[in-house]
């Protein structure tokens, strides 16, 4: 039987539909966002795909919004829960219960510039290589067993915008291709935090990790 997902998402929405575009081999059992007016659910909503908010502003401590997400989410009984563009921090206790099932897509090279505006950060920086990581999640935020990353060059005439869109073109590829690894059972989380990939690789650029060659 297929592996079943559920998406977390907080607003536009686009690597959720890159992962809808994809065509896993996995069932998308929802998408559920912390923001009812989120653009993403409607798109998802639209491709037939079950969708849900539960609203972070309506409980009065993180705990109480975690606690009633996981309900949300644990009713679709997905074996992973996918970070896409979820924009709140979970308690140590939403990490642990979903300890080796949660991962998240951050735009950096991580460890480089975690948190937000990770962008302009990066501009700032001068930094000459930019780019995506998927991980999985622990209780640090943007840190975690990292599964792949994509590098893309920052130009002497880039923007915050022209870098943001060169990064998101690589997170579009390499997330779907990430999940694809893991419905196919080439992708684990071993006990000593170490993730094991069998056979995965990205076909097509050197600045994907894993490449071909590895
Ligand atoms: C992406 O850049 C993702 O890496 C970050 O937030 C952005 C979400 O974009 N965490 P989208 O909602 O997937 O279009």
């Amino acid at each position: 039987m297929a592996a079943r997902i559920v998406i977390l998402i907080s607003g536009r929405g686009s690597n959720m539909a890159a992962l809808l575009a994809a065509h896993l081999p996995l069932v998308v059992a929802a998408v559920i966002s912390n923001r009812p007016e989120a653009e993403g659910l409607a798109l998802a909503a639209a491709q037939g795909v079950a969708t849900e908010a539960v609203d972070h502003r309506r409980y009065p401590t993180r705990e109480a919004f975690d606690d009633a997400l996981a309900a949300a989410i644990d009713r679709h009984q997905p074996q992973l829960v996918v970070l896409a563009g979820f924009m709140r921090i979970f308690t140590p206790a939403f990490v642990q219960r979903y300890r080796g099932r949660l991962i998240n897509i951050h735009p950096s090279l991580l460890p480089a510039f975690q948190g937000l505006h990770t962008h302009r950060r990066a501009l700032d920086a001068g930094v000459r290589i930019h780019g995506c990581t998927v991980h999985f999640v622990t209780e640090e935020l943007d840190h975690g067993p990292i599964v792949a990353q994509a590098a893309v060059p920052v130009l002497p005439e880039d923007t915050e915008e022209t870098l943001a869109a060169r990064v998101l073109r690589s997170e579009h590829r390499i997330y779907p291709e990430v999940l694809r690894w893991w419905a196919e059972g080439r992708l684990k989380l071993q006990e000593d935090g170490r993730v094991l990939l069998e056979r995965a690789a990205f076909p097509d650029a050197a600045l994907q990790v894993p490449g071909s060659g590895a």
